[in-house]
């Protein structure tokens, strides 16, 4: 968009508008910029310090490490907004569900609270992919168990996909794929089959996988392809 169109975004008229150009109110990313016809984005743009535009909400994922909280602050303990700079955090961006403090791997933020919402409610049947290794030997009557519903003390669970990747008499390795997240759930899910967890990693939300590129405790912006992706899983493009 011209930069006089922006500023005029500010409700003022567009002759009004050039003349704030012309006299250095208007900037963009916080200099002035005195072409009117420069093209810009909206969001960039203040006159007289205020911006014109409401900025474009953020959508970010974070490789969480072990020992971090799934939170945006905590008084004791490292969150995952201590991973992001603080640009980013000042648009306070949330977390789009809970990891314990234990789990690591993909967790995504955003400042979008519609997307986060319906990310985690059932109703939108977002699916979330882990990565679990577990005691004793999977075999494939626990893949039918998830798949059934597991009765919990509590709740009785969806039907979830367990992928067995590697079983061995001491220790197995599995995917996981469920559509909900209640409080401790996978870590209940193999209990309740005997197979206690002994490490658990989140690697896909929806149509996102973890970006195996990013070491623990390290963040990237989603691509507009996951951005659209997410957003229209739940319904929201
Ligand atoms: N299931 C769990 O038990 N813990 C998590 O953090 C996520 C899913």
């Amino acid at each position: 968009m011209r930069l006089d169109k922006a500023a005029a975004l500010a409700g003022l008229t567009r002759s009004e508008a050039k003349k704030a150009v012309a006299a250095g109110r208007v900037c963009v990313d916080g200099a002035p910029l005195r072409d009117p016809a420069a093209q810009v984005a909206p969001e960039s743009v203040t006159v007289d310090g205020r911006p014109v535009a409401a900025p474009q909400p953020v959508y970010l994922m974070v490789n969480k490490p072990a020992g971090v909280v799934t939170a945006t602050e905590d008084r004791h303990l490292p969150c995952v907004s201590d991973l992001l700079p603080e640009a980013l955090r000042r648009r306070d961006p949330g977390p789009v569900g809970r990891l314990d403090r234990d789990v690591t791997g993909l967790v995504l933020m955003t400042t979008d609270g519609q997307l986060a919402h319906r990310l985690i409610s059932p109703r939108w049947k977002a699916e979330k992919t882990y990565e679990a290794h577990c005691e004793g030997r999977l075999t494939p009557r626990d893949a039918e168990a998830f798949a059934a519903g597991l009765v919990l003390s509590d709740f009785t669970t969806k039907p979830a996909k367990l992928e067995i990747v590697e079983a061995g008499d001491d220790a197995s390795l599995a995917r996981v794929t469920l559509t909900e997240g209640k409080f401790h759930q996978v870590k209940r899910m193999f209990a309740a089959v005997g197979h206690p967890l002994t490490q658990l990693k989140r690697v896909r939300i929806g149509c996102v996988t973890l970006d195996e590129t990013l070491e623990p405790g390290q963040y990237r912006m989603l691509t507009q392809g996951e951005t659209d992706g997410l957003l229209k899983l739940c319904g929201l493009l």
